[in-house]
């Protein structure tokens, strides 16, 4: 499986812990996601005006680009608490009620992967999340009841790699829904800069440029690689991140300047070789490069589309001219692989 051993999984990894200070807490320290963080200050400041708990949040969109992050600002920003759950952690519907119940007034409960929540777990949640209620059976057969449990009111933030995922019902219980995109230069070279001032890692301009250029507007993995270049300055080049060495560093890691990866290059290079620039289905490159669809799909794809290396089209994976120029294969011309049906004016044949 690629997740593993790859730098630039943006998948959450155990070497991803975050040191205390590393992820920011106020909201005013968080970088990029403008319109999100501007929506953000208005939904909280509105709550604490009028004194209640803030509307249930979702936020959608690729993973490690901030959405635990933003959760736990949300909380912070509400003088709350938050607790930390996720859609398959969640077994039982009566785990959902012992979360619930253990909840403080105005609390948060994150859920990630909340589209992966079994559904009658789910059914639990539409009347806590509405109604701020649990309703419990007691009894078995004919003298079973329901008796409803009041709970404080609290706030669900859940988070989605897969918003089309989830079902309706549930959707429509959050009352803000939120979009998260990939960063900008700007706003990933800004993130690096703080990064390596909480860890306490010495990188010039130029450094913090080039690793900010490979991380795929995603902050996950720039501050994994600005560990892996940390580690690799340390041994051979006294600490110290500069343009060159994080170049060096990289370049070990097979990373290029587009911050592709060998994954992302196979998977490239097996729609334009063995494909044809196709159109080529999910299933059958997941299947040639032994992987499962969802793998492709959630991990390799959505930077491969930002960068307008791929196109996703109703016949399948399409890679674009700039696929094939980064990949250094000439571009096949409409006029290569069909030849015109009239050869250009000054080739015509005088007579036929
Ligand atoms: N660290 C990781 N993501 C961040 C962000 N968006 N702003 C500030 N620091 C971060």
């Amino acid at each position: 499986m690629i997740e593993r051993e790859r730098p630039l999984s943006p998948e959450r990894r155990p070497e991803d812990a975050v040191e205390p200070g590393l992820r920011p807490r106020r909201l005013e320290d968080y970088i990029g996601q403008d319109r999100v963080c501007a929506n953000l200050r208005i939904l909280i400041e509105a709550a604490q005006a009028r004194v209640e708990t803030v509307d249930h949040v979702l936020f959608y969109g690729p993973p490690g680009l901030g959405k635990t992050t933003l959760a736990f600002i949300l909380a912070n920003e509400m003088g709350v608490k938050v607790k930390t759950t996720a859609g398959p952690a969640v077994e039982r519907a009566g785990d959902l009620a012992a979360i619930l119940t253990n909840l403080g007034p105005g609390d948060v409960l994150f859920i990630d992967e909340v589209h992966r929540l079994r559904r009658d777990v789910e059914e639990v949640l539409y009347t806590a999340m509405e109604d701020f209620a649990l309703d419990i059976i007691v009894g078995k057969g004919p003298s079973a009841r329901s008796i409803r449990l009041n709970l404080p009111p609290f706030t669900i933030v859940g988070a989605t790699t897969r918003p089309a995922m989830l079902t309706a019902p549930l959707r429509d219980r959050f009352g803000a829904v939120y979009r998260l995109d990939f960063y900008d230069a700007a706003a990933m070279r800004a993130i690096v800069v703080r990064g390596a001032e909480v860890l306490g890692i010495d990188v010039d301009a130029r450094g913090a440029d080039a690793i900010a250029r490979r991380s795929r507007g995603t902050p996950r993995v720039a501050l994994r690689l600005l560990r892996r270049v940390r580690d690799y300055a340390q041994v051979r080049a006294a600490g110290v991140i500069d343009a060159a060495v994080a170049d060096e560093a990289l370049a070990m890691l097979e990373i290029d300047d587009l911050g592709l990866d060998e994954i992302d290059r196979r998977v490239l290079a097996l729609i334009v070789e063995k494909f044809a620039g196709g159109p080529v289905g999910l299933d059958t490159i997941a299947a040639a490069l032994a992987e499962e669809p969802e793998t492709i799909e959630d991990v390799v794809e959505p930077y491969l589309l930002q960068l307008a290396f791929l196109e996703r089209t109703p016949r399948g994976r399409v890679a674009t001219r700039g696929a094939y120029a980064h990949l250094g294969v000439p571009y096949p011309e409409p006029s290569e692989a069909r030849p015109p049906a009239q050869a250009p004016a000054d080739q015509q044949p005088l007579f036929r």
